[in-house]
């Protein structure tokens, strides 16, 4: 009886413990949500909400398929500026797992994700940002 009280508050000192993104509307595939949890390594500099809230990074609602450095209102690197290409997939990995790779110079200051399976449920989370 004791113990399971002792869980109990245990698990709920965990749950307090998580970020409040975490906590809402969890993704229904298991990948996305999955990325979702990745995300919080982002959040401090992005955001996927509707909001033009402008934080250290663009808002990233939407970028698969965007343009690069095409979210208006955010001052870009003239090193993300100078790249002519569409955020697929194969771009957002090589972005993540190193930006300084697309992007010589970019402002983007971010060490880069090394596990594949980590970069791709984190692409499917931004995929599922419409
Ligand atoms: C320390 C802040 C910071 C962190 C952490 C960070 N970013 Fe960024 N991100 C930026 C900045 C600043 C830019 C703009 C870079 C430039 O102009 O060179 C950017 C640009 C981007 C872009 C290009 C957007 C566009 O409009 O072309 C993508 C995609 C992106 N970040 C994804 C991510 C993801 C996903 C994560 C989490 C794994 C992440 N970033 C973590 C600051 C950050």
């Amino acid at each position: 009886m004791r113990s399971t009280t002792v869980q109990a508050a245990a698990l709920l000192a965990l749950l307090l413990q998580l970020p409040a993104q975490a906590q809402t509307a969890p993704a229904a595939d298991p990948q996305v949500a999955r990325g979702q949890r990745l995300f919080l390594r982002c959040v401090a500099c992005h955001d996927v909400a509707d909001s033009k809230v402008v934080k250290i990074g663009p808002n990233l609602k939407g970028v698969v398929g965007r343009q690069v450095a095409a979210q208006a209102g955010f001052n870009y690197s003239a090193a993300l500026k100078k790249q002519n290409f569409k955020w697929d997939e194969a771009k957002l990995h090589a972005w993540l797992q190193r930006p300084g790779a697309v992007a010589p110079g970019t402002s983007m200051a971010f060490e880069g994700m090394p596990v594949e399976a980590d970069r791709k449920a984190l692409i499917a989370y931004l995929a599922a940002q419409r």
